[in-house]
């Protein structure tokens, strides 16, 4: 599937309110939308993410598991390996905050050869 480059930028912070911090790069490319299995590479570590490509703010998040450094302005690789299931506007964050805990859930199945 397809790889994306870029340098992390300053994020919102409304990730880590949620409980699942991101990491952001700016996405350039319109044919790729919603939620995905995705290997992140930093420098020499590879990391399991959950990744959301958002297209209303062109920026590609990726939450990285069991990781918490703060990554900004490194330069970082986000390879998407498997669509877990379209974007979409939820009503409070109590429903998108369950939302990604499922998509973790499926990124460790999907990680674990079980999706
Ligand atoms: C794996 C993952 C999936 C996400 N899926 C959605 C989604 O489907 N819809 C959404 O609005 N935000 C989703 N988010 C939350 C975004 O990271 C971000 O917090 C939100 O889009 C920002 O909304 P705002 O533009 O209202 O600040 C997801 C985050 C992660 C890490």
């Amino acid at each position: 599937m397809q790889t994306y480059k870029g340098i992390v930028q300053k994020g919102s912070k409304r990730g880590t309110a949620l409980g699942f911090p991101t990491i952001n790069i700016p996405l350039d490319d319109a044919n790729v939308s919603g939620i995905y299995a995705a290997r992140v590479k930093v420098g020499e570590e590879e990391y399991e993410a959950a990744a959301y490509a958002d297209q209303k703010r062109k920026v590609l998040e990726a939450h990285l598991l069991d990781f918490s450094r703060d990554l900004y302005g490194w330069n970082v690789t986000i390879e998407l390996l498997k669509k877990i299931r379209e974007a979409k506007k939820f009503g409070n964050d109590k429903v998108l905050r369950e939302a990604i805990a499922h998509d973790v859930t499926s990124v460790r199945e999907y990680f674990a050869h079980l999706l």
